[in-house]
Parts: structure tokens; C-alpha cells; sequence
């Protein structure tokens, strides 16, 4: 038997918490598999839950970062660009840490053994970490607040050569508004127009990502 689709009446009443099981998040993903079927692929879940769609598209992505496995920077480079395309957000925080956890752990779960004693594995854990906690949102996908009621702001985090990302932050609300079909962000490498939120990040090594929360 799967995962159960109701936590309580009370959660469907509240909030329409049903999460989807895992034959239907596989048909509706098939639908766009090509999309799948690249690392760099965005994916922004307005209404994330605990990730049954985010993990699922994780997990097919993994499968290509693998091919990477026999070079730890590769793979590690990989990892990063596979994580970071994958955006969420979820009303309730419990389900919003537990969608954090689960694609967490799966990038732990297959991170291959023989790299795991590399001098990138701790730091690339960290970075993972690091853009979990910054892509999965708790907020309102409706009216674009946290809880706090601030904005909510979402990072790209784009290499502009081999080891150093540049983060860039968008409104959620401008993103949503401009390009309610569009990508989130480009996905064909074409400049999309979005306006920029005006924070500057100097571009850091992608194993260095994590710092940024020191
Ligand atoms: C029908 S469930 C689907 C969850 C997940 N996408 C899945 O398919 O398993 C809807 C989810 O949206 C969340 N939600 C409800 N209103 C929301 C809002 N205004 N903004 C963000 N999330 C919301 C609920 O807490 C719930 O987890």
C-alpha cells in the first residue's frame, strides 16, 4: 500500500490536502518527460505538499546525474544543478520541511558510496541543504506572502563558468504575474523578461554555496 492520501478531515476541510498518489504523479510527469529528462529542466510546484511531484522529478533526474558518478566534481556539479532547478511552495510548514527532507534524503540515499569519502561530499551536502532551504517555500502560492507576511523571493542559481554561481533573486508575484505560462526561468538558455530583483550576489564557488547562511 502507498503513502496515505489524507492526513485528517480536518486538513482537506482547511487547506484541500489530498496528496496525489504515485501512479498519478508518474502519468502526469510522463506527460512531460522530455522536460524530465534534462538535469537543468525548472520546475516550480505552487502547492508542493510534502513533494510526491518534486521527489519524482528529483528521482528521474538522479538517474542522469549518475552518469557523472565516476568524477566527484562532475557528479557533485551535477547534483547542484539538478537540486537548484526544483522550486516549491507550500502553505504549511510541516509539509513544506518534510518536502525539504525527503528530496534531502534522497540525494543522501544516492549519493554514490565510492564518492562519499571525497573532499566534496560534506561541503556539496551543505550547498544541497543550503538551496533546499531557499526553493522549498512555506507561504501563500495565492497572494505571494510567508507567513511573515514578506514577499516571497525565489533564487537562480546559474553557472557562469565551470565552478562559480551567480545567484540572481525574482519576486514570486512578478514571476507568476508576467509568465503565468512562461518557465520560471529560461529553460532554453533564451533571456526570459523578467525583472530582476535588485540584490547583488558576488558569484561563489558552488561548494561554497552554503556560506552564505554563515
Ligand atoms: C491537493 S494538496 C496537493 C499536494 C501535492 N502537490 C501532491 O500532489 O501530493 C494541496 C496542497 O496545497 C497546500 N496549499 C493550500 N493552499 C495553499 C496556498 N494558498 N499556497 C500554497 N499551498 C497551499 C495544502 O497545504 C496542500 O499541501
Amino acid at each position: 500500500m502507498g503513502k496515505p492520501q489524507v492526513k485528517t478531515k480536518k486538513r482537506v476541510a482547511d487547506h484541500g490536502e489530498v496528496f496525489t498518489n504515485e501512479r498519478e504523479v508518474n502519468a502526469m510527469l510522463d506527460l512531460v518527460k522530455n522536460q524530465c529528462q534534462r538535469i537543468d529542466a525548472t520546475f516550480l510546484e505552487p502547492a508542493c505538499g510534502d513533494g510526491n511531484f518534486l521527489i519524482e522529478i528529483l528521482r528521474r533526474k538522479l538517474e542522469l546525474v549518475a552518469n557523472h558518478k565516476r568524477n566527484s566534481y562532475s557528479y557533485c556539479k551535477n547534483l547542484v544543478i539538478a537540486v537548484s532547478s526544483l522550486y516549491g511552495v507550500e502553505l504549511l510548514e510541516d509539509n513544506a520541511q518534510a518536502c525539504r527532507e525527503r528530496l534531502y534524503n534522497k540525494v543522501e540515499q544516492t549519493f554514490p558510496k565510492s564518492l562519499k569519502t571525497s573532499n566534496e561530499y560534506l561541503e556539496v551536502m551543505k550547498t544541497i541543504q543550503f538551496i533546499l532551504d531557499k526553493n522549498i517555500v512555506c507561504g501563500n502560492a495565492l497572494d505571494y506572502t510567508k507567513a511573515n507576511g514578506t514577499a516571497i523571493v525565489f533564487y537562480e542559481w546559474k553557472f557562469i563558468n565551470e565552478t562559480d554561481v551567480k545567484i540572481r533573486c525574482f519576486d514570486f508575484e512578478v514571476v507568476a504575474e508576467q509568465g503565468k505560462q512562461m518557465s520560471l526561468f529560461s529553460d532554453t538558455n533564451k533571456e526570459v523578461s523578467i525583472p530582476e530583483h535588485n540584490q547583488e550576489f558576488k558569484p561563489i564557488h558552488y561548494l561554497k554555496l552554503y556560506t552564505y547562511a554563515e
